[in-house]
C-alpha cells in the first residue's frame, strides 16, 4: 500500500505514520519560565544530531490555539534546557509528566519525582533519571503546518554537560544499557524498552569477498 501523508488517505482505523520510524527514543524536557517556574514534558520526535560538539533536538506541536508549548517559549525566553533520560523505572511518571497543561504547574514536583542541581544552567534535573545532557538554546525552526497546531518548533541545544549516574557505568567502563532499560515510543500507545543488544563488527574487505561469510 502507499498513501500521501498530507492527504491521510491511507484507509487504515489509525494513521500508521508515527510507527514507522520506531522506535523514537524519549526526550524528556526540563526547563524553567523567565518567572522561575519548572516544566518537564516527554517529547519522542527528539534525537541527538552529532556528538563532537555534542547537539540534541527536539519537535514541539503547537497547543489547540496555535500557542508555542511551554517548552519551546521556556526555552527560548531562558535560553537553557536539560534532558532528562527516560527509564523503565520513571515510564509512569514520565507519561505523567505529558498531561499537564498549566504553565503555572511544574510537572516535576507535581508528578513526585525529585529536582536535582544542574552544574551550568539553572534548570533542575530529574533526580530518578539515569542520565542527563545540560544544553544552551542553539536555535529553533519552525516546520510549516497544515494549520496553526499542526506547526512545529524544532528546538536544537547544544550540549554543555554529561551525567551518568555511576550505577549505570559498567566495570569495563561502558554504560550498561540492558540494565538502564531506556524506553522509547513506537506507533500508537504502544512503547518498548532496550532490553537486550547485538554487537556488530565492521566485516574487512576479506570478509566481505569470501561467499561462505557473504552468505550468512
Ligand atoms: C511519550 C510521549 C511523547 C511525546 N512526544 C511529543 C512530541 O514529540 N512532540 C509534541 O509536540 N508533543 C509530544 N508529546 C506530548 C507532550 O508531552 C505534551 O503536549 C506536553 O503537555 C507538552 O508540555 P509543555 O507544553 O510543558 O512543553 C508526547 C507525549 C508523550 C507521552
Amino acid at each position: 500500500m502507499y498513501y500521501d501523508p498530507d492527504i491521510n488517505d491511507h484507509g487504515l482505523p489509525f494513521n500508521p505514520i508515527k510507527g514507522l520510524v520506531a522506535p523514537r527514543p524519549i526526550g524528556w524536557i526540563s526547563s524553567i519560565s523567565k518567572d522561575g517556574v519548572g516544566n518537564l514534558a516527554p517529547y519522542s520526535f527528539f534525537n541527538m544530531l552529532s556528538y563532537n560538539p555534542a547537539y540534541l533536538m527536539f519537535s514541539a506541536g503547537c497547543k489547540e490555539n496555535g500557542s508555542k508549548k511551554d517548552s519551546v517559549v521556556n526555552i527560548e525566553q531562558t535560553g537553557e534546557f536539560v534532558f532528562n533520560m527516560a527509564h523503565w523505572d520513571t515510564r509512569t511518571k514520565m507519561s505523567d509528566t505529558s498531561w499537564i497543561d498549566d504553565p503555572k504547574i511544574d510537572e516535576l514536583l507535581e508528578c513526585g519525582l525529585t529536582p536535582t542541581r544542574a552544574q551550568r544552567v539553572k534548570v533542575p534535573m530529574v533526580k530518578e533519571a539515569p542520565a542527563h545532557m545540560e544544553c544552551v538554546h542553539h536555535k529553533t525552526v519552525e516546520l510549516p503546518g497544515h494549520d496553526p497546531e499542526s506547526v512545529h518548533h524544532m528546538v536544537i541545544g547544544r550540549v554543555v554537560m554529561v551525567h551518568i549516574n555511576d550505577e549505570f557505568i559498567n566495570n569495563k567502563g561502558l554504560v550498561d544499557i540492558t540494565k538502564i532499560k531506556p524506553i522509547a515510543r513506537l506507533g500508537y500507545m504502544d512503547y518498548c524498552a532496550v532490553d537486550e543488544v547485538f554487537s556488530m563488527k565492521k566485516r574487512t574487505v576479506e570478509e566481505k569477498l569470501t561467499p561462505k561469510v557473504a552468505a550468512e
